[in-house]
């Protein structure tokens, strides 16, 4: 007998197993963040009449809420729209990493763009560093922060030289930095390379005080209220689906993956990927430490304090969104990791997220295009958007006041780095071309029988491939699977029950629903009749 599922749920028994996590260590049978469980926020009204201001900001992730606190605090008059419930999308499932140490990547900027280019990079993650330690000061925010050092390890003899090489790159960067060879955690380290003096912390909690803030400078934020399109012009509007208009100077797109293109190519210029977090109550003494391997799969670990005790968020085992596996062999793949490094005494808590990319790995900051100077955006920060967010908020609110800001530059979305960029676009843009025509040529030979309550798979209608999704009552719900993004097939992720778009990254419900954009559309249902 089957409980009723809510969306995204996984209520019993039959669907653990059949979702591959059948073991004691997981405490929850539904995926859950821990940052949500233990924060309680507040909520928004959905706009409900035409409006205006100085700036609006569309995204209720960290991106926006931090630059509408900066925009208030300048004095400017502020809206920020969220398409659902702020802070519940990619902040809420973040391990919150404050820090410069983005991986391996300060050798590879010095190559590809130079000294001077690579230190403005990690300045300005440095800065972005002292930016949030300094409202968390100014406000007292009670958000857990702890100055931690960072550390980049192998546990593989044959990727020391790599450490190495990147040991380099900090010393010409001048980073304060260590080599050590053995870490303060058995990981099985054959060199490491610390930064000193970065942070972690409770993003939620830093986020709600944020929140408050901007709404005592008098700025307003409304939920529920989806930005459908944009209108450009001196004063530029954002429609909503609702059919209200909010015109101002300034739009500020910080919706993950822009709604709204403006003819800047992003769907080409970036790809989604997928990673996982178990927080574990581990069988070792934790030490203090954020630690991130270089070998792969690539794992990451700090920890955070729950009820008195120590919580290691063990994460990674990163996938590009809707490829690879089915969803729930990725927890798996990092339960046995974590098994066999520090040990598992349980699991209370476990969740994914999504992150976005660029194809030169720094993200895209500023006009959304080169022709449209008062519609802006902020994007693509891999897996670093901590520190990321804080230097869109910064630089963004400079763009806002016309001041120059020394990192603008560097992240400008209209940049043409042609190393390495290129190649990577053509070969990014090959792999969509082949999830296009792979999806498009696939016919499914799945009866409806075949699926089981709280499946979905890919099924054949009529010839064509569509998507199916029996219910807990035995119904089954049906949904063309061609995103309705830019028309690739969507997969079924079975840990989080929905289909998932490879090519950029869009979520639907089992319905057909938007969870996620770029796609604004809902996938369209089928029916039978
Ligand atoms: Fe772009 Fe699906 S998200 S085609």
């Amino acid at each position: 007998m089957y409980e009723k599922i809510e969306y995204g749920k996984i209520k019993n028994k039959s669907d653990w197993r059949y979702n591959g996590l059948a073991n004691q260590h997981f405490a929850k049978e539904a995926p859950e963040t821990y940052w949500k469980t233990s924060t309680d926020l507040p909520s928004f009204p959905a706009l409900q009449e035409d409006t205006e201001c100085d700036v609006t900001i569309i995204g209720g992730g960290i991106t926006g809420i931090t630059t509408a606190y900066e925009l208030t605090k300048r004095g400017f008059r502020v809206v920020l729209i969220e398409a659902n419930q702020v802070l519940n999308g990619t902040t809420a499932h973040t391990t919150a990493k404050v820090t410069a140490q983005h991986d391996m990547i300060y050798d590879e900027f010095i190559r590809h763009f130079g000294l001077n280019h690579a230190r403005l990079y990690y300045e300005a993650n440095q800065n972005a560093i002292d930016y949030i330690k300094g409202i968390v000061d100014e406000h007292q925010i009670d958000c857990e922060w702890i100055e931690q050092d960072a550390y980049l390890y192998t546990a593989n003899e044959n990727a020391v030289q790599k450490i190495r090489t990147e040991h380099e790159a900090y010393t010409k960067l001048g980073i304060e930095r260590d080599l050590i060879k053995d870490l303060p955690i058995p990981l099985g380290s054959k060199l490491a390379l610390v930064m000193k003096n970065q942070a972690q912390f409770h993003p939620l909690q830093y986020l709600k005080a944020l929140l408050e803030q901007i709404v005592q400078k008098g700025g307003r934020i409304y939920e529920e209220t989806v930005a459908l399109d944009i209108k450009k012009g001196e004063r530029p509007e954002v429609v909503t689906k609702s059919r209200h208009a909010i015109k101002s100077r300034f739009i500020i797109c910080c919706s993950h993956f822009p709604f709204y293109d403006g003819g800047g190519l992003y769907a080409a210029r970036m790809y989604s990927d997928r990673s996982y977090v178990l927080a574990i109550k581990p069988k070792i003494e934790y030490p203090e430490g954020m630690y991130l391997s270089i070998d792969q799969p690539s794992v990451a670990l700090r920890y955070t304090v729950v009820n008195g005790e120590k919580l290691i968020l063990f994460s990674g085992v990163s996938h590009k969104t809707g490829q690879g596996k089915a969803m729930s062999t990725h927890y798996e793949t990092l339960r046995q990791l974590a098994e066999s490094s520090i040990g598992i005494e349980s699991i209370p808590y476990y969740w994914s997220t999504q992150d976005l990319v660029t194809i030169d790995k720094i993200p895209f900051i500023g006009p959304m295009s080169e022709n449209e100077d008062n519609i802006l955006v902020a994007t693509g920060f891999k897996k670093w958007g901590m520190t990321s967010s804080a230097v869109a908020a910064t630089l963004l609110s400079d763009l806002v006041e016309k001041k120059d800001n020394p990192y603008e530059s560097i992240f400008t979305p209209s940049r043409f780095h042609l190393n390495p960029g290129l190649q990577k676009v053509i070969s990014y843009n090959a792999d969509v071309a082949k999830h296009l025509i792979k999806g498009k040529l696939e016919k499914p030979d799945v009866q409806f029988e075949d699926i089981s309550p709280g499946e979905g798979k890919a099924v054949t209608i009529n010839g064509r491939r569509a998507g199916a999704f029996r219910d807990e009552t035995g119904c089954l719900h049906l949904v063309d699977t061609t995103c309705t993004h830019l028309g690739c097939e969507v997969e079924w992720n079975d840990s989080e029950h929905t289909w998932d778009c490879p090519c950029h990254g869009s979520r639907f419900k089992p319905s057909g629903e938007v969870v996620e954009g770029p796609a604004i559309k809902p996938l369209k249902q089928i029916d039978l009749d």
